[in-house]
């Protein structure tokens, strides 16, 4: 009978699966377990070999995902493709030493404890092989606010190393963020019952090649965890985000516009109306600027799962949400327009006109720019 699958989000880890896939056989000696790779289409083609390793041992399985991206969306999808009873997440670089699975099964198993864990900053843990002093402070900070925020109190809530039995991680499934990273905080402060955690030292390795992806984006992404955690469900992250992109763009518009009017004020002035041709043309420039920079902007943060890559996508993907935006103004000045007309105070009525434009903007640029079908 299956007894335990193990988890490996990837993403570019080609020459590292191999050796990891031994490395855990080794460790499971005795053990009926599976292994499954979830790959986010590594462009490296960390898939095919997965799938190469999985045809010479078929207890080794490959999930592909097409057009998304993350960590802990990865793990959350790898956990519940299978049928085993327990269920562990790793790294698939080497970093997460294999030999302590055993000991973890066997606390998840005991009845004592519904998850395990190993831990980088536990008793007897260590972190001087990973080489990485700068984040070894980044995670005692994170975990620092992570303690507080979610009352979750471990020494290490953001390890990607944890064991648990699948059952407990289906039960909230669907209410796990499955936003960035931290998929273990994201359980424990999910699930309503507080879970039996037991906690595993760990000489956290340096990786075996590649470099690792969480780097530049870990603090955004914890931020942004955070929030969902928090807020998320008021105001959706994804919307929020839009908006403080959005609310960014607009200070953008006003920047160039300025310049234009400084610059140019007196060059393009018309007999009556001395600057108006500089504020056309200075408001085309800046609607544009703003336009393109929340399109820049909006890929790589509010979409980043699902970034656009590549000339072609990136330019068909600006040309839509020009469009979109253009729609939005159009909506925006309408509305606030027959607001004005009713009696409505010009200044509400284009602050409702802005919102309904940012709402509009945000549907249908997340649905045709973003979307899976755009
Ligand atoms: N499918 C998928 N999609 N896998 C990903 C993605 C993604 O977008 N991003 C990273 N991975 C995989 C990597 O290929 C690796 O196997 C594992 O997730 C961890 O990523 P690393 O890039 O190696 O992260 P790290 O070593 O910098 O971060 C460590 O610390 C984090 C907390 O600070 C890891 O131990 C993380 O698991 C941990 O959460
Ligand atoms: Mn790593």
């Amino acid at each position: 009978m299956l007894q335990l699958a193990v988890v490996l989000p990837t993403y570019n880890e080609r020459s590292n699966i191999a050796l990891m896939a031994q490395r855990i056989e080794a460790a499971l000696q005795g053990f009926v377990w599976e292994v499954i790779f979830v790959d986010d289409n590594s462009p490296d083609g960390t898939a095919d070999e997965a799938r190469r390793l999985a045809r010479e041992d078929p207890r080794i399985r490959v999930i592909e995902r097409i057009g998304r991206r993350g960590l802990a969306s990865a793990a959350i999808e790898g956990m519940c493709a299978s049928a085993a009873p327990v269920v562990a997440v790793m790294d698939a670089d080497g970093q997460h030493d294999p030999a302590l699975l055993p000991g973890m099964y066997a606390a998840v198993t005991s009845g004592d404890y519904d998850v395990a864990y190993a831990s980088r900053f536990a008793e007897g843990a260590s972190t001087e092989a990973w080489g990485r002093p700068d984040r070894v402070k980044a995670s005692g900070f994170a975990n620092a606010i992570a303690r507080r925020v979610t009352g979750v109190d471990l020494s290490d809530p953001m390890s990607g190393f944890f064991m648990l039995h699948g059952e407990t991680l289906r039960a909230d499934a669907h209410r796990l963020s499955g936003v960035g990273f931290k998929i273990l905080l994201d359980i424990l402060a999910t699930v309503d019952r507080p879970l039996r955690v037991k906690e595993f030292p760990l000489n956290f390795a340096a990786r075996m090649t590649g470099e690792s992806k969480l780097d530049r984006t870990v603090v955004f992404e914890f931020l942004i965890g955070l929030y969902d955690k928090w807020l998320g469900r008021i105001i959706p992250t994804r919307f929020a985000l839009f908006g403080t992109v959005g609310a960014m763009g607009a200070v953008v518009h006003m920047a160039v516009l300025a310049v234009v009017l400084h610059m140019f004020g007196a060059r393009f002035a018309v007999s009556h109306y001395p600057k108006e041709a500089a504020f056309i043309v200075g408001q085309t420039l800046a609607a544009f600027t703003a336009m393109s920079f929340n399109f820049v902007l909006n890929n790589e943060l509010t979409y980043s799962d699902k970034r656009l890559r590549g000339v072609f996508p990136i330019l068909r993907g600006w040309l839509k949400f020009f469009l979109t935006c253009a729609f939005g103004m159009l909506a925006n000045i309408g509305v606030s327009t027959a607001l004005v007309r009713v009696g409505i105070h010009p200044y509400t009525a284009a602050i409702a006109g802005i919102v309904l434009a940012s709402v509009w903007n945000f549907a249908l640029s997340s649905k045709f720019v973003w979307g899976k079908y755009g």
